[in-house]
């Protein structure tokens, strides 16, 4: 059930979050109720399209109601498109839509989009231009410094950068690019923000074991997967050294100053179906005891767990004290996926902690994060000249 924000003033409370949860309390007991958002899914028949179209079946605020692919889906309908590989079946809803190209316009209020970064740069940009919010998961638009890269719980204050965006680019009313990290970056970034916010982080080392459906699908040969670890994966150590950086960093005026430290990180494929790993070390800048980082990050919360959003975990960082947890098979489903798993805390004799994290790398890592952020959005008020159209 979402609640609009009409008939509050959005502007006014717009950066104020108190007064936000404040004014959706009084909304939910006047029972004022709005219209679903209609989604258009971009890259719907991919790993993380699936993923979308699996996580927003009955979701309260959003239904899909447009999908595009590439020229391979074009003119089929979602089931003869899509080779559909999550557990479960593909939900009824989803089957029968026909996949289009990735232009608009397309029959829906937003855009949710899971594009090849190749691909997503000029379609998303189209797609603001016309007028759609666009909440995407690709890589293109992150490191744009007019472009907010979100994790709502670490850094909702970025949103404020969504004003420089309309007064810098020509986008129609309504039209904005909002992004999420790469899938390790926001298990890091996640890990990191309540140590950085209580002990400074003054450098941190990780090490990523990452999943196969990362390489989305088919992704990796069976032949190289199979009884082995490949010691590269094309981009990702640059991405999680820059984009932790920009989350952790904090809003000055109108830009985000990147946070002072620095970040090294070395990635593995491994032969695991699901669930992104991390080995990290971190030196901080204020004395730290083990007890006071596991306090730090199990009592960690933000903005989406105060606002109840749908997909906010209740604890976006959950502590586990066995020796040999966690482990993606049994920890990676955590907080329905969207919790990151944090073991192994430990003094380290060449920084000064370290500990092993754990997150679901299609669902946390990317089409959970990309729906997190469009609630946060739909909460701050960003989304309402769509609520507007249904009126
Ligand atoms: N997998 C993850 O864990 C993960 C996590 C975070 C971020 N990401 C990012 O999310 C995006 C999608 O990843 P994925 O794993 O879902 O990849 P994928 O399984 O390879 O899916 C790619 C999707 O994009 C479509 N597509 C490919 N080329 C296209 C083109 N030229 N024009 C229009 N559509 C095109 C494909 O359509 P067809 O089926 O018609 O070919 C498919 O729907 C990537 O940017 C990736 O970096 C992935």
């Amino acid at each position: 059930m979402v609640y609009s924000f009409f008939g509050d003033s959005a502007e006014r409370m717009r950066w104020n979050p108190a007064a936000l949860a404040r004014a959706a309390k009084r909304r939910h007991r006047r029972g004022i109720v709005q219209q679903k958002l209609s989604v258009g899914i971009l890259g719907a028949t991919g790993m993380v399209g699936q993923r979308f179209i699996q996580m927003l079946d009955r979701h309260p605020q959003f239904e899909v109601t447009a999908l595009a692919a590439s020229d391979r889906s074009h003119g089929k309908s979602y089931e003869d498109a899509c080779p559909w590989i999550l557990p479960g079946e593909m939900p009824m809803y989803a089957r029968p839509l026909r996949v289009h190209a990735p232009h608009p316009p397309l029959d829906c209020d937003l855009i949710f989009s899971s594009l090849p970064a190749e691909v997503a740069r000029n379609s998303e940009e189209e797609f603001a231009r016309a007028g759609y919010p666009v909440i995407s998961n690709s890589s293109s638009w992150r490191m744009t410094p007019d472009v907010p890269l979100l994790i709502p719980e670490v850094n909702h204050q970025h949103l404020r950068l969504l004003e420089t965006q309309r007064a810098n680019r020509n986008f129609a009313s309504g039209g904005l690019i909002v992004t999420n990290p790469n899938c390790s970056t926001i298990m890091l970034a996640l890990a990191l923000a309540p140590l950085h916010n209580r002990f400074g982080v003054r450098d941190a080392v990780v090490t990523t074991m990452q999943a196969l459906s990362g390489a989305g699908y088919p992704g990796v040969a069976s032949l190289d997967a199979t009884d082995n670890v490949l010691p590269f994966i094309e981009g990702e150590e640059e991405k999680i050294e820059r984009e932790t950086l920009k989350i952790l960093g904090r809003m000055n005026g109108k830009q985000v100053e990147r946070a002072l430290f620095s970040v090294s990180a070395q990635c593995n494929r491994v032969n695991v179906s699901d669930g992104h790993m991390a080995s990290v070390r971190v030196k901080l800048s204020r004395p730290a005891s083990v007890e006071g980082i596991r306090d730090a990050m199990s009592s960690f919360t933000g903005l989406p767990q105060e606002l109840h959003l749908y997909t906010a975990p209740k604890r976006p960082l959950i502590v586990r004290d066995e020796r040999d947890r966690p482990q993606p098979r049994l920890d990676r489903e955590a907080g329905g996926g969207m919790s990151v798993t944090i073991g192994g805390i430990m003094p380290d004799s060449v920084f000064d902690f370290r500990f092993v994290a754990l997150s679901h790398n299609t669902i946390r890592g990317a089409a959970g994060a990309t729906i997190l952020n469009a609630e946060l959005l739909a909460s701050q008020g960003h989304l309402d000249p769509l609520a507007a159209r249904h009126k």
